[in-house]
């Protein structure tokens, strides 16, 4: 019933009542895996700051000096790290690393300069929901050392793609991809340097998709708003 008098605000105390706070719908739970400095993380970092659909909830190295930790710790994000030195083979490192993100409960996990090779067993376990973002225009130039082998081939353009990540190395379906241009006075490192900006504006525009729904793997294909992508964005 109503508060008997003397519990009721004074007249005119105008005692707002709080409305109940309708809870915000919950973010795309997001676990990034890195290996580096982790400017991708960074990227996603703040572009999850500016309101994008998804959250960092936890940030996995296998290098426990990777440089990109420090970017976690320093946005409130856990961190943890499992370090493949530590482990007899491959098949133990890779259950910890997928019992590590597992533990996160990531609706997304995102390998953003990772430099492990991933077993089919820990691929399989996050299929459909594991993107990559390599430094080319895949098919071209998969594996490593991308720029200098871009550069050798006198190609005319390069970039990045993001992926979903299947067994298959660096060849998963392709999402979206960035284009630049090569230029004739270019090294290794101006060229790289052109890529990774572009990266760090392709990146969280893909994991925004997934966490809008907007994306989905069936089979090998990608699927972007409800059809299948005949090629990257
Ligand atoms: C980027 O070039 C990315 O394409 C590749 O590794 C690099 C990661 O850089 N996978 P960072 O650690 O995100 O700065």
């Amino acid at each position: 019933g109503l508060p008997n008098r003397e519990d009721r605000p004074k007249r005119g105390s105008h005692a707002k009542r709080l409305l109940p706070m309708t809870p915000a719908a919950p973010r795309l739970r997001v676990v990034v895996l890195i290996s580096g400095s982790g400017t991708n993380l960074q990227a996603l970092i703040d572009a999850a700051a500016a309101g994008q659909p998804f959250e960092i909830c936890g940030v996995i190295s296998n290098r426990p000096a990777a440089p990109g930790l420090a970017r976690a710790t320093a946005a409130g994000i856990p961190v943890r790290v499992v370090d493949h030195t530590k482990f007899p083979d491959r098949a133990r490192f890779d259950d910890a690393l997928g019992d590590a993100i597992a533990a996160f409960l990531p609706g997304l996990v995102v390998l953003a300069g990772f430099m492990r090779i991933l077993s089919d067993a820990l691929v399989n376990r996050f299929a459909g929901r594991m993107l990559n973002i390599h430094p080319s225009l895949l098919p071209r130039f998969q594996g490593l050392h991308t720029h200098r082998r871009a550069l050798e081939a006198g190609t005319a353009e390069h970039g990045a793609s993001v992926h979903f990540v299947t067994t298959e190395l660096d060849g998963g379906p392709v999402i979206a991809q960035a284009r630049v241009p090569v230029q004739a006075d270019d090294d290794e490192a101006t060229l790289a340097a052109r890529v990774l900006a572009r990266e760090h504006e392709l990146l969280p525009r893909v994991v925004s998709w997934f966490a809008q729904e907007r994306l989905a793997m069936h089979g090998d294909q990608v699927w972007l708003d409800g059809a299948p992508l005949r090629h990257p964005v």
